[in-house]
Parts: structure tokens; sequence; C-alpha cells
């Protein structure tokens, strides 16, 4: 493993037992899905639509990636129930504050994983009739994958793991970390002792 970035890190590097993308990794992608973003939509003023919260840390790369004209709007959203969002039912608890009638929106996710979350919100901004709608997640999980969706631009074909960093969470931990990592198991049973007593 590469000790020298995660020892920048000594409240997290006992977690964390490999690193699966360095930050270097991650930004050499981001800075290429940017200029690839930039040449497709040259003069189309897209919007960008992000689905808080895991989103945050590759939304903000790609924004300084894309070198065109681009505005930047967010949604959030909550389960009803896990049972609930195994069926792809979420409740949007924030919505665009822009119309996008007409627009070129560019929906930007850190994962996809089921599809399930992306479906249901595709299925919602495109009943708003923007002139295009395509995706772009920075992280792929294939193998979890429900329901086909079309991805226009991807970052990584990850295996199907439970990885944090670079926006992705355990429990809200980790997100903040600028690698792509695994954890080791007594990371999730540590915290679930904690979260118990
Ligand atoms: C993640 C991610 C996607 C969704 C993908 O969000 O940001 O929205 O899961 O999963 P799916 O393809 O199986 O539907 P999460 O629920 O972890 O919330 P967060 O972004 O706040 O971390």
């Amino acid at each position: 493993m590469n000790t020298s970035v995660v020892n920048k890190y000594p409240d997290f590097s006992k977690d964390i037992s490999e690193i699966i993308l360095t930050p270097e990794e991650i930004q050499r992608r981001v800075i290429e899905l940017g200029e690839q973003i930039s040449q497709d939509y040259y003069q189309k003023n897209p919007i960008l639509v992000g689905v808080l919260k895991g989103v945050l840390i590759f939304m903000a790369d790609l924004l300084r990636a894309i070198t065109i004209p681009v505005e930047v709007d967010f949604m959030a959203i909550s389960s009803y129930s896990q049972e609930a969002r195994d069926k792809g039912l979420v409740r949007l608890v924030k919505d665009l504050e822009t119309p996008i009638a007409g627009r070129h929106v560019l929906f930007v996710e850190d994962v996809v994983d089921t599809g399930l979350t992306l479906n249901y919100l595709l299925r919602t901004l495109q009943m708003r009739q923007p002139a295009s709608l395509n995706v772009c997640t920075i992280f792929n999980k294939q193998k979890l994958r429900l329901i086909d969706i079309p991805i226009k631009y991807k970052g990584f074909d990850l295996p199907d793991r439970f990885i944090v960093g670079y926006g992705l969470d355990h429990r809200e931990k980790y997100r903040n970390l600028p690698f792509v990592a695994m954890l080791k198991p007594q990371a999730f049973q540590k915290r679930d002792v904690s979260v118990q007593s």
C-alpha cells in the first residue's frame, strides 16, 4: 500500500486496508472528463446537476476541469426505508432551483451501484423536457446494477467492494479523503459498537 498519502490522515490510517485509487489517478481522470465534456458541450451552456451529498467532491473538481461556461444545481433525496430504496423509491427533499426545460443537463454522480436512485431521478428530470440529459459518474459498480442506465462519461469501473473516500462515506465519515480506499473489517465493527453503546 502507498502509505505516504495515508499517513497524512492519522485519524483514518488505522481504518484503511488498501488504497484503490490515488489522488493523482483520480485527478488525472477528472481532468480528462472535464476536457471531453468541454468539447461535447461547447456553446451549449450546460447545467450540471448533482444529488447530495457524495457528489460534492467530484462536482467541485469536475467544475474546475471544465473550461466552458457551465451552471450547477443540486437535488437532495431521502429514503423512506431500505426496503423502499431497494425498490427505487426515494423522496425528493430538495429540488433544483433552476428550470431545466430546453436546457442541456448533465447529471453528475459519485457512484452508480444498482442504478435505482439514478433511474428515479432521471425519470423525474426527463419529465421537465430538457434539451438533453446525460450522465457522468466518477465511479461505477457495474456488478451491482439492477437497471440498465446509459452512462456517457465514466471515471472508473470499480469492483463490488465497499469503498470510502473522494465523497464516499461510511456513516458520514471518510468523505474528505482525496483517495479511494477499502476499510479494514474492524473499522465497520468499531463504529457499530460505538453507535450501539
Ligand atoms: C449514493 C450515490 C448515489 C447512490 C447510488 O448515495 O451518491 O446517489 O448511492 O446507489 P444506487 O445506484 O444503488 O441507487 P448515498 O445513498 O450513499 O448518499 P450520499 O450521497 O449522501 O452518501
